[in-house]
């Protein structure tokens, strides 16, 4: 008998608090599809309380995910718990996340209360959640510097309220994983009741041990792990989906537990939400790097040549790398096109959107000989960022850079209707584009961040830029793809533009 791992995803909240990594609710959409495909068990869509466009990103994925069960997260407080009762409404499966820190540091200096207090405000939260739902976690945010006695105490009071699942989170990335799992031992022992309730492991990345400790609870009895795709999160991040979920397959003479993750979906879901937060993986990352399975060294690759298992414990292609497939070309057709759209969760809405990103598709394809699965997303992401209302649209540019000569660039907008051009001189094209852009919107907003990757390999392939803005404390991400990677850098500086246009203030759950 092995035991089912669940698998919380929490790369749509906790993943979100990384700087710079808000998403947009049709992005938010997108991944949420995803989890669901990846095979998640929970997705933690967002912090209703936030703002009212977190709430309606949540209520929105809890409409259309049918297996995963949907969650919300809710400090402590009455408001919190209904605004995330509410925005759970819809969903198949909602789960209320609540919160309250029990360390000594966090009651005195940022709750400024006592611990009889603390409890006293768990248990009702946990009431108010009951009212929504029947399926209530409760978490006590920075369990690893709370007292033992402390977290007994409360833990048995959620119990005796009502809570199923018990999340011990490490805030702040301290613990080490003999520690952790001890914690997690001593813990159910000492919890009355601590075979009727989910414990769960919630672990942050400060020094470099998430995925560790989280194995570690594992191994001590926890049965529900909290991650986030390619380790987003909060600083140095969550412990990573893709590592813990390989690391209980691949080493089955340690683990007596499996989890329900289709893994062949890993490297897919990785990219996407890669590309829609702008956070580069890094090619020695674990699973999803690009040299994850690379051998650089003659002895390594001839013996893999000899026997792939003496320097391989996995399969590229069981967590989803696969050569890239030429899926398409010029002479596919508009059904093809479809059909391959809706294999890879691509979703546009109404016919007037596909007609649009077969047009796009069948421009690509004069352009670029093959196309892959890799440049289907990259079409998909670009036609979702064209869903977000246009109030500022590329009409036309052109740029030239020539040896001994400043670059310069003109381009043509169309502002809520109008039509205006502007011609500017800098430092490389991009950046008299970009020049251009700025004349005319005149946005006055900070760049974070330009960086530009190649979606497939070869000089013809497709350049994905990400421009990440800030404008009075938001921050928000610009996709665009081309074969030119100027254009593709104008559509990413709009699309952040347009996002900066249409947004709305969040507020922060650890605040
Ligand atoms: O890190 C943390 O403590 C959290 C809680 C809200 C679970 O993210
Ligand atoms: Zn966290």
């Amino acid at each position: 008998m092995t035991d089912k791992i669940i698998i919380f995803d929490t790369t749509l909240r906790d993943g979100e608090q990384s700087p710079g990594a808000s998403m947009t609710k049709e992005e938010k959409l997108r991944i949420a599809r995803q989890l669901d495909k990846l095979g998640v068990d929970v997705i933690e869509a967002g912090f209703a309380a936030a703002s009212p466009g977190d709430a309606d990103a949540i209520q929105s994925i809890a409409r259309i995910i049918e297996r995963s069960t949907v969650c919300s997260l809710a400090r402590a407080s009455e408001k919190d718990v209904r605004a995330a009762g509410e925005a759970i409404k819809p969903a198949k499966h909602g789960r209320i996340h609540t919160f309250i820190a029990t360390s000594p540091i966090h009651m005195q200096h940022k709750l400024r209360m006592s611990e009889d207090q603390v409890v006293e405000r768990a248990v009702q939260a946990v009431k108010w959640a009951l009212e929504y739902t029947d399926d209530v976690e409760f978490s006590a945010e920075d369990a690893v510097r709370s007292e033992m006695d402390f977290l007994v105490r409360i833990f048995d009071a959620v119990i005796k309220a009502g809570a199923t699942t018990l999340n011990v989170p490490d805030t702040v990335g301290y613990s080490i994983p003999s520690l952790w799992g001890e914690r997690f031992k001593d813990l159910i022992a000492r919890v009355p009741n601590s075979d009727k309730v989910i414990w769960s492991t919630h672990c942050h990345n400060d020094l470099g041990m998430a995925s560790a400790n989280s194995l570690a609870a594992v191994m001590n009895g926890a049965r529900q792990v909290e991650c986030t795709i390619n380790g987003l999160g909060e600083r140095a991040g969550n412990a990573s989906l893709e590592e813990v979920v390989m690391a209980i397959k691949t080493r089955r003479d340690v683990f007596t537990c499996d989890t329900g993750i289709d893994t062949t979906q890993i490297v897919p879901t990785s990219k996407l939400v890669s590309s829609i937060t702008g956070y580069p993986i890094h090619p020695n990352k674990a699973i999803v790097g690009a040299n994850a399975f690379a051998h650089e060294s003659g002895i390594h690759q001839d013996g893999v040549l000899k026997h792939r298992e003496t320097y391989e414990i996995m399969r590229a292609e069981d967590v989803g790398w696969s050569a890239n497939k030429m899926v398409m070309g010029k002479h596919s057709g508009r059904a093809a096109f479809r059909a391959r759209l809706q294999e890879l969760g691509i979703v546009l809405e109404g016919e007037e959107a596909v007609n649009a990103a077969f047009a796009r598709f069948k421009d690509l394809a004069d352009k670029k000989h093959e196309i892959f699965d890799e440049d289907l997303q990259a079409l998909g992401s670009d036609e979702e960022a064209a869903q977000v209302s246009e109030h500022f649209r590329l009409v036309a540019m052109g740029a030239h850079s020539e040896t001994g000569a400043l670059p310069v660039a003109r381009v043509v907008l169309n502002v809520g209707g109008k039509e205006t051009h502007a011609d500017a001189q800098g430092g490389g094209p991009v950046d008299a584009i970009f020049k251009a852009i700025e004349q005319i919107v005149k946005s006055e907003t900070e760049l974070l961040l330009y960086s530009v990757n190649n979606i497939t390999s070869g000089t013809d392939a497709q350049g994905e830029v990400t421009v990440r803005l800030s404008k009075g404390g938001r921050v928000v991400n610009g996709q665009g793809a081309d074969t030119d990677i100027v254009t593709a850098s104008a559509k990413a500086y709009l699309n952040a533009l347009n996002k900066l246009h249409a947004g709305t203030e969040r507020a922060h759950p650890q605040v």
